[in-house]
């Protein structure tokens, strides 16, 4: 059943606890990548145009005790004021009186950002007295945060399950949602999954998925080394899961010519950008040497099969991309997906959303997702506990 959203409820004049994932990569204590702050202004600025009082919260990365400062939410508030264009109030704290006073002082049209939610011990314990503190802020719950969705954490779970706060979707949920949803529930075909990135370990819930969904489903980056182990080819000192063999194993027999593997690859003599590097076919890997990206003769062989999809889902990137020398695969498969018309392009999160948005080639997907590990989770078919508590129509 469909998730309620802010379009469904009278917002106006209301306090709204908005729980965001402003969880962006920093530099030199400014935000590096405002991708995430940015997907969120739509729906900030739909509650800001109709007079409610908004109080935003997110965790920013994995503060500990020792480190916390380098993870306040300063930088992100100043960032989401320039985007806004309008001031933007930090608290230094997530409950407290000094939260409740600034709650307290919200005009219709004012929004704050509170600190970073895992300043305190209890959200990640979805903790019930600080759910219930958090809870008291508002009248009414939103999630926007995507990316945190697979996190039964205070802020994203707790303030429903113990706040009892009506719950709704703010506009990248929705659209987060929808997007994946589709592609997993009503693709059109063909339907082409592209899997990337280091370990299958991670992966194997959402390959065995993709195996039953996607007419093929095409193998890049250092899992496919795990493969070629299994299938008894050198891989020389390239990244393989050992422990991860036998399912690599199982994963190929079952799926048959739908998996597709690299037939040839880039490799170095180290890791490291100025490496001695040449192409090679399969098998042909040196001791010593690695696997960093895949090779010519398979980019024509994926594109080929991209170019006749109706569907791409597209997780991880083909090599290590942020290595100017091995990510040629990568920005090639980007440009493949960017070509391709009349289809349904879908980046997941992470690096492959990272790697497209370098091609600059962001905006020719369908949609890039925001989410990492929860894009994961849900095309794996689970559900995300931070969905699951939100009301339905
Ligand atoms: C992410 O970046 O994937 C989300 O913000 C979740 O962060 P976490 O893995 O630290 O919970």
């Amino acid at each position: 059943m469909a998730k309620k959203t802010i379009r469904d409820i009278d917002v106006n004049g209301k306090r709204l606890l908005v729980r965001v994932d402003f969880n962006v990569p920093l530099e030199n204590g400014e935000v590096a990548d405002d991708t995430r702050i940015r997907a969120a202004l739509p729906t900030i600025r739909y509650l800001l145009d109709h007079d409610a009082k908004v109080i935003l919260l997110s965790h920013l990365g994995r503060p500990k005790e020792e480190n916390r400062d380098q993870f306040k939410m300063d930088p992100v508030a100043r960032r989401l004021s320039e985007l806004l264009g309008r001031p933007v109030k930090k608290v230094d704290d997530l409950v407290g009186p000094q939260v409740q006073a600034a709650v307290a002082a919200l005009e219709p049209g004012d929004v704050v950002l509170l600190e970073n939610t895992r300043f305190e011990k209890g959200e990640t314990k979805n903790d019930e007295a600080l759910s219930k503190a958090l809870a008291a802020l508002a009248e009414i719950y939103v999630n926007d945060a995507f990316g945190s969705a697979h996190r039964a954490h205070a802020s994203t779970v707790g303030v429903v399950q113990y706040g009892h706060l009506p719950a709704v979707a703010g506009f990248l949920m929705e659209k987060e949602l929808k997007a994946l949803g589709e592609a997993l529930e009503q693709p059109e075909h063909p339907f082409v999954a592209i899997q990337g990135g280091a370990k299958i370990s991670d992966k194997v819930g959402v390959l065995k998925r993709l195996l039953e969904l996607a007419d093929r489903v095409l193998i890049g980056g250092g899992m496919a080394n795990t493969f070629f182990k299994a299938q008894g080819y050198a891989v020389g000192a390239s990244l393989i899961e050992e422990e991860a063999v036998p399912q690599a194993r199982e994963l190929s027999a079952s799926a048959g010519d739908r998996l597709m593997l690299p037939v040839d690859m880039v490799i170095a003599d180290r890791f490291a950008p100025d490496a001695t590097s040449r192409v090679v076919p399969v098998g042909d890997v040196p001791e010593g040497w690695m696997i960093l990206d895949i090779g010519p003769k398979t980019v024509d062989a994926y594109t080929q099969v991209i170019q006749g999809a109706r569907t791409v889902l597209w997780n991880g990137p083909m090599g290590v991309f942020e290595m100017a020398p091995f990510a040629t695969g990568t920005f090639a498969i980007a440009r493949a997906l960017a070509e391709l018309k009349d289809a349904t392009t879908i980046v997941g999160g992470g690096d492959s959303a990272a790697a497209v948005a370098e091609a600059g080639l962001t905006d020719e997907m369908t949609h890039v997702s925001t989410g990492g590990g929860a894009s994961m989770e849900f095309l794996e078919g689970k559900e995300l506990p931070g969905v699951a508590v939100l009301d339905e129509h």
